[in-house]
């Protein structure tokens, strides 16, 4: 049987955990896609990266293949394709800042995946989510199934993370769900989460809770306080959670930024019309093979539109930097 083929377009902090991920998991061969240095055009940091990868291969004990390319072409025939590249959040810099940087970046990126990776079922990480996986399909065209963007995997590990410090107990442990935009955006549902079935309301006063969830939504901000740049490893841990279930068809449910517009309420905020937003989808083979719609309660339907509604303004500042997108 042939093995998965996984492109990741940009080959840096997020890309290059992606590619050790992959092959560490033997979740397919791995073909890592940058653009040369402008001031150091003798280099080739996507194949020296896919080099150093490879040579962990005896120690680690896997067999994917691993490489690094500046040619689309290489892409053909990828079953998946992780989108970061982009250039990512500054120590003070919003994620609506980057957007007309990366609208731009990932507007090119999938010009090439639409003419070399027809059929692949892509995965967009680059920053701000919700207007770089909106840009994708569009650019694209290709069937919304195919077209997600990771969100809610990075942003409920995180939630789950802060809650597990906070009780002592495994984070294995930890059942939750996050719905909305990205970080500032998501939409916390603590009457869905739980220790293994128990309530977490039950475990925990509200205002703890709340202050796991608070930081959850400024986790990525956090570790840019800190680095100096955006974070990589539970974002690159987020993406291939998508990627293992598309691969091996596992119907997993996880929170995506997948294209809705009845789900929600969705395109009633926003003039009838659909926008990519994290809802729980059930990915497998073909992508987001489902979405998943439940009864919010009140509060938690009144923070959904109000992050649909952030989303809707991100899209309408791309569209007016981007009007050819349409
Ligand atoms: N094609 C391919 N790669 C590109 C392109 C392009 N047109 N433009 C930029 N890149 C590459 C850069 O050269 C760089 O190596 O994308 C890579 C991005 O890597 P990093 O700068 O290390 O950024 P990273 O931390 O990985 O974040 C990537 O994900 O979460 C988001 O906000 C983050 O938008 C950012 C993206």
């Amino acid at each position: 049987m042939r093995r998965a083929k996984i492109s990741v377009i940009g080959a840096g902090n997020i890309g290059g955990e992606c590619a050790r991920s992959i092959a560490m998991k033997e979740l397919g061969d791995v073909v890592l896609v940058d653009i040369p240095f402008k001031d150091k055009p003798e280099l080739h940091m996507p194949r020296g990266k896919a080099l150093d990868l490879a040579c962990c291969g005896p120690v680690e004990k896997f067999d994917s293949r691993i490489t690094g390319t500046f040619e689309y072409k290489d892409i053909e025939g990828s079953d998946v394709v992780i989108v970061t590249a982009g250039v990512p959040r500054k120590p003070g810099q919003s994620r609506d800042d980057l957007v007309s940087i990366n609208a731009g970046i990932v507007k090119s990126v999938a010009q090439q995946i639409k003419q070399y990776a027809p059929n692949a079922v892509v995965i967009v990480v680059s920053n701000p989510l919700d207007a770089m996986v909106y840009v994708m399909w569009k650019v694209t065209g290709f069937p919304a199934n195919r077209v997600m963007g990771q969100a809610g995997a990075l942003d409920v590990a995180r939630y789950k993370t802060f809650l597990a410090m906070e009780l002592g107990v495994s984070v294995e442990d930890i059942q939750g769900l996050l719905l909305g935009g990205h970080g500032d955006d998501m939409v916390p549902l603590p009457r869905l989460t739980s220790v293994n079935g128990i309530p977490i309301l039950d475990l925990l006063p509200a205002e703890k809770v709340q202050a796991c969830v608070d930081r959850a939504k400024v986790g990525g901000g956090e570790v840019v306080k800190l680095m100096g740049t955006s974070a990589w490893y539970a974002p690159s841990a987020g993406t291939i959670e998508m990627v293992e279930a598309i691969v091996r068809d596992k119907k997993r449910v996880i929170p995506c930024a997948a294209y809705c517009d009845k789900e929600f309420n969705v395109a009633g905020m926003n003039e009838g019309k659909g926008l990519f937003v994290g809802v729980p989808c059930v990915v497998g083979s073909k992508g987001v093979e489902k979405i998943i719609t439940f009864k919010m309660d009140e509060t938690e339907q009144k923070s959904m539109n109000e992050s649909i509604s952030h989303v809707k303004d991100l899209i309408a500042v791309t569209r007016k930097l981007f009007p050819d997108l349409g």
